[in-house]
């Protein structure tokens, strides 16, 4: 019974009594000792028999993760993919109990002890896999009977498909729709607000100059202004976010783009008694972008990284070329990325807050108007380059920003 609620609250759709395949696929390499028999592929066009091939190989060379288990709860089999979800090796994996292994994973067992029930039930899951002490991993999971050529059940097969980079695809999409509607609204009410406001603080520094003998009246008129330009500020910002995609772009040299930022907020980081670390790559080629919206973009997260270490520590502001961003993302085969990575020891971010800061209005500040994130984040796309955070409390934060370098 708890297993079938568990089930529902994972959105799991089972599929009952599924029949054993008429002519049973047959994992060999089950017992770490089996034997490996090897099957003889023929080469496509050739007709000549082509190398040899084992399913162990395939089974190893596979990016999904393949555990099987035994009616025991051994574990049998794993393969590479496996190992590197788990973090632990094959030695300390196989012959192992899978309820003790999977402990933090009761969602898994459920599926494990469904397929070995009288059911004999295949069923799938997206859930988190848990790792002990090193955090978690969304994945898909696939757990099936596993059946002998006799048609009988003589384990379970799990098959785990790690779903980080298709979450975080899947959470820009709807991080870029979401922007995209709030970005017009926001801008076509920033628009209305600010000319009224333009006659509010016209209005107020006519006032001052007429109580300038009067310093409380003085004070007053001087918190008016100061309020409307804040408010000033904070409706550019959301005409930044909502200005349509027209960059300028130019061949552009990060490091000095860096320099500049840096050098803006050096006074900012001298009070706040943290020191700047660079850690350039010279060998970094232009990226193509637009320098005053690429500026604002590191301007934010330094600003941002400065604003979490209020009591001091290191900022270390990071380039590097990045190897598989073209893979993770589908751009063409041939561009190049290149990679800013902003790190603090500040605050770092809650967990449950990490979905959510790069939406706009999400801030933890007293003054904060949450756009800051949002702006990079629209910004960076536009480039056709991506934004990511990593962090942890009490640790700090790193952010990520991945540009195509100019081609050519
Ligand atoms: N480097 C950082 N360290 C800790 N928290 C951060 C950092 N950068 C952003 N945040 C969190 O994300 C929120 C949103 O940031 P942002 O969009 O720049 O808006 P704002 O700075 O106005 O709050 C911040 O309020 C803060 O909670
Ligand atoms: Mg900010």
């Amino acid at each position: 019974m708890q297993a079938r609620n568990i089930a529902r609250a994972h959105g799991r759709t089972r599929v009952r009594g599924l029949k054993p395949t008429p002519t049973p696929v047959i994992i060999p390499g089950l017992k770490p000792s089996m034997h490996n028999p090897r099957i003889m592929p023929t080469a496509l066009h050739s007709g000549e028999p082509a190398a040899e091939v084992s399913w162990q190989d395939v089974l190893t060379s596979l990016e999904d993760s393949v555990i099987v288990v035994d009616c025991a709860r051994g574990v049998s089999f794993v393969n590479q993919a496996a190992e590197t979800l788990t973090g632990r090796s094959a030695r300390s994996l196989l012959a192992r109990d899978a309820r003790d292994l999977f402990r933090a994973n009761g969602w898994l067992l459920d599926m494990i002890d469904n397929s070995l029930g009288p059911d004999e039930s295949t069923s799938r899951a997206e859930n988190d896999f848990v790792k002990p002490r090193r955090g978690k991993v969304p994945v898909s999971a696939l757990v099936s009977p596993l059946r002998d050529r006799r048609g009988q059940v003589s384990g379970s097969v799990l098959l785990l498909r790690d779903r980080t980079l298709r979450q975080a695809l899947e959470d820009d999409l709807r991080r870029s729709d979401r922007l995209a509607l709030l970005g017009k609204v926001a801008a076509a009410l920033a628009h209305e607000i600010k000319n009224p406001l333009g006659g509010i603080k016209g209005a107020a520094q006519l006032i001052r100059a007429e109580v300038a003998h009067d310093a409380s009246l003085v004070e007053n008129t001087d918190i008016m202004i100061r309020e409307v330009e804040r408010v000033n500020q904070l409706l550019d910002q959301l005409l930044d976010l909502g200005r349509p995609a027209g960059l300028h772009l130019e061949p552009l040299n990060v490091h000095e783009l860096l320099e500049h930022v840096l050098r803006l907020e050096t006074p900012a980081a001298t009070v706040a008694g943290v020191r700047i670390q660079r850690s350039f790559d010279p060998s970094l080629p232009p990226v193509a972008g637009d320098r005053d919206r690429l500026i604002q973009v590191f301007l934010n997260l330094v600003k941002n990284a400065l604003q979490a270490m209020s009591a001091g520590g290191r900022l270390t502001v990071a380039t590097h070329m990045e190897t598989d961003f073209p893979l993770r993302t589908g751009h063409a085969a041939g561009t190049r990325f290149v990679r800013v990575d902003i790190r603090d020891e500040g605050t770092g971010i809650d967990e449950a807050d990490l979905p959510h800061v790069f939406s706009p209005f999400f801030t933890r500040k007293r003054r904060g108007t949450g756009l800051g994130l949002a702006i990079c984040d629209t910004t960076v796309k536009e480039h056709g380059g991506r934004l990511g955070v990593e962090s942890r409390v009490g640790e700090g934060s790193v952010f990520k920003v991945s540009l195509p370098a100019q081609q050519g």
